[in-house]
């Protein structure tokens, strides 16, 4: 099974097992990480399943579709490295991905 490494805002660090198919917020969530809103559900219209992602990844991920961009564009704690987890599934290439939850906008 894929690992997901989650940081949470306290800077505490987990290792979860996840499944291809599913997406990085669904991971999160489903691992009773419960600041991570995911308020939409994973349709791209809320913007709280804000994660940073490690550098080291960022040419493995998914392509960020215009929405996604805009409604990152909302947040004051957007970084280079912002993606909205549900927006990533995982890929046998995401194993070992490492994520931040980004502080609460
Ligand atoms: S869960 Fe709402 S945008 Fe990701």
């Amino acid at each position: 099974m894929p690992k997901l490494i989650v940081t949470t805002r306290d800077g505490a660090t987990s290792e979860i097992e996840t499944e291809d198919g599913l997406t990085v917020m669904e991971a999160i969530r489903d691992n009773g990480f419960d600041e991570l809103l995911a308020l939409c559900g994973g349709c791209c219209s809320c913007a709280t399943c804000h994660v940073h992602v490690d550098p080291a990844f960022a040419d493995r991920l998914p392509h960020m579709s215009e929405d996604e961009d805009d409604l990152l564009e909302s947040s004051d704690h957007r970084a280079p490295t912002s993606r909205l987890s549900c927006q990533l599934s995982f890929t046998p290439d995401l194993d070992g991905l490492m994520v931040t939850i980004a502080p609460e906008d």
